[in-house]
């Protein structure tokens, strides 16, 4: 009886996961891909960073309801104006013009969704990350949900509320700090760990575990009295390069977030997350196939298929 459940679970599993497909689009949108890695890296020459907002758009977008681009809708209701994307998250007018030039070759048939999960692995591998056949098939939501947005992980989260978070969403140890491995790209504002670099008096370092020889260029790099919105690279070492330096950083003591070197350095991590990081700092191969694993089990988060959703014809709003 036992054995049977467990095989009737697992069928399901594999029916939930097989409605995405690779070969979705091939009839109805057979240049898609090269439009979307056109126009991505169209962005990239412009501004090196976008590849890392890019990245990040696709997570914030499946951690909350599901990869439905609810997170491109427009409204001061919406996910944009929720805490961790307001002033943060980037990029939304590289998916607008990702999304009319795929439209200007087959229309009213690619979702927001699917655009974003396709510019995610195309910045990935045009930073010089690994690649991998992104499962298609998504449709768009119709709502926006700003509180869900508003719980997506966050640099002050302990590392238990971090896992709770990924577990909440079918992604487990493994796949947190293989997906936290996206921040060997990109950018992080001050706000978010100068709370780390000096203690209650403005001296010194309260965080023990953020190598102290780190700590002078942070501090001028985020002066006590700015505003919080300067940036300074989340690797420290090779900020535009898609590799396993991040974790490198990490055994090193040079995560910038909390949330970043608690996955080496806190108490929990010794049992949990603490070896995952050592073997990805000596093993960039491992890294990379457990990235890519991670990424195709967050871009299957959910997704609104069949007749549910819709298929956006302007990612900002849903279809009148
Ligand atoms: C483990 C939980 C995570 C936390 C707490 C976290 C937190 C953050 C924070 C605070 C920033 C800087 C935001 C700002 O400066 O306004 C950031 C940036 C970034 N995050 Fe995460 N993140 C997490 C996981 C992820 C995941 C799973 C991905 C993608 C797979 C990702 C991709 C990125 C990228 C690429 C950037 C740089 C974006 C840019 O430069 O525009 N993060 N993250």
């Amino acid at each position: 009886m036992k054995k049977f459940v467990i095989i009737t679970f697992l069928m399901l599993c594999v029916v939930v996961r097989s409605q995405l497909s690779a070969d979705f689009y091939s009839k109805s949108c057979p240049n898609l891909l090269s439009v979307v890695r056109r126009e991505v890296r169209n962005a990239i020459k412009l501004e090196m960073r976008m590849a890392a907002s890019l990245l990040r758009l696709h997570f914030h977008d499946c951690f909350v309801d599901g990869c439905d681009a609810s997170l491109l809708l427009d409204g001061s209701d919406g996910e944009k104006f929720a805490a961790p994307n307001l002033n943060s998250a980037r990029g939304f007018e590289v998916i607008d013009t990702i999304k009319n030039a795929v439209e200007s070759s087959c229309s009213n048939v690619v979702s927001c969704a699917d655009i974003l999960a396709i510019a995610a692995r195309d910045s990935v591998l045009l930073s010089g990350g690994p690649t991998w056949k992104v499962l298609l098939g998504r449709r768009d939501g119709l709502v926006a949900n700003q509180s869900g947005a508003n719980n997506l992980p966050s640099p002050f989260d302990s590392l238990d509320a971090i896992i709770a978070k990924f577990a909440v969403v079918g992604l487990n140890i493994t796949d947190v700090v293989a997906l936290s491995g996206a921040h060997t790209i990109g950018l992080a504002r001050c706000a978010l760990f100068s709370n780390r670099l000096t203690n209650f008096s403005g001296t010194g370092a309260p965080d023990s575990t953020l190598d102290s020889s780190l700590i002078p260029s942070l501090q001028a790099a985020c002066p006590a009295n700015s505003d919080g919105n300067n940036t300074v690279a989340l690797d420290v070492k090779s900020r535009d390069l898609f590799d396993n330096q991040y974790f490198v950083n990490l055994v090193n003591g040079r995560g910038i977030l909390q949330s970043d070197q608690t996955l080496f350095s806190s108490d929990l991590a010794l049992n949990t997350t603490k070896s995952i990081v050592q073997l990805y700092s000596s093993n960039p191969a491992v890294f990379f196939g457990d990235f890519v694993n991670a990424m195709i089990k967050m871009g299957d988060v959910r997704p609104l298929t069949g007749l549910d959703g819709e298929i956006r014809k302007n990612c900002r709003v849903v279809n009148s």
